[in-house]
């Protein structure tokens, strides 16, 4: 059985006084959270004190990006060892606002899933398609292209060590969330897509759901059976929402 995950994707949103509140949240209602995995992944100048409130507590902390490289003359990066040096658990690697502002592409995100598995890091992998390439019906070509563009890379063994985030850009902080049937249909096609090469890593790997999920649909959409978590966005800044949606994991 896979245990779900609940991760937060803050963004570029914070400072220290809102990320207090927001940890105190958060750590103080986990009491009853037995049943899911959660974590958070924070803005690198919050880590040092995002992995002080989160000591002790159950909640991984995590970042949003990190180097392709280990180390060396590569201005303003973040290594995965740096991550590590602060307690972090996860990373996520390839979300469609890195690729569409930063030029991220399926050679980079592969090199940055590469570098975090190598450190220890659990990496959280984004794919997802726009508003126009689902309504041309390409959405099973695109998610294909970028779950192999990976794997073509670094091959399948890594992905033991994979999250997969199955993201639809067009559900993005929209408030248009994808239909429990529209996201199943896709976590459907992307274990299918992995069962083919390694079944047993396709059975094991999880797959969250990210695009406007909130507690209002988030129990119908984690009642899908390819549906394993979600990676939340705005809903992931308010530890009341948060909560709930890791309580309906
Ligand atoms: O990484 C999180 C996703 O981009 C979802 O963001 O929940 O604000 O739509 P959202």
């Amino acid at each position: 059985m896979r245990k779900p995950l609940i991760a937060g994707n803050w963004k570029m949103n914070g400072s220290k006084a809102s990320v207090t509140t927001l940890l105190e949240g958060v750590v103080g209602g986990m009491q009853d959270l037995s049943n899911v995995d959660v974590a958070v992944c924070v803005p690198f100048p919050y880590l040092e004190q995002s992995e002080r409130m989160l000591k002790g507590s159950a909640v991984a902390l995590g970042a949003q990006n990190l180097c392709t490289e280990s180390g060396g003359a590569f201005t303003g990066e973040v290594s995965a060892s740096m991550l590590l040096d602060f307690g972090c658990h996860v990373v996520i690697c390839g979300h469609s606002e890195r690729r569409e502002y930063y030029g991220e592409d399926d050679a980079i995100v592969a090199a940055k899933i590469a570098q975090a598995v190598s450190a220890g890091l659990r990496p959280i992998f984004c794919v997802g398609e726009t508003l126009e390439q689902r309504q041309q019906g390409e959405t099973d070509a695109v998610i294909a292209g970028q779950v192999d563009g990976v794997i073509e890379r670094i091959g399948i063994e890594i992905f033991r060590k994979v999250e997969i985030a199955y993201e639809p850009v067009w559900a993005i902080g929209t408030g248009m969330t994808a239909t429990p049937e529209q996201a199943q249909d896709v976590h459907a096609f992307i274990r299918a897509r992995i069962a083919a090469l390694d079944p047993e890593i396709a059975a094991g790997i999880r797959i969250l759901y990210g695009g406007s999920m909130k507690p209002g649909n988030a129990s119908e959409l984690l009642a899908q059976p390819d549906l394993d978590g979600g990676l939340i966005g705005g809903a992931s800044l308010d530890a009341t929402d948060f909560l709930a949606i890791c309580r309906a994991g």
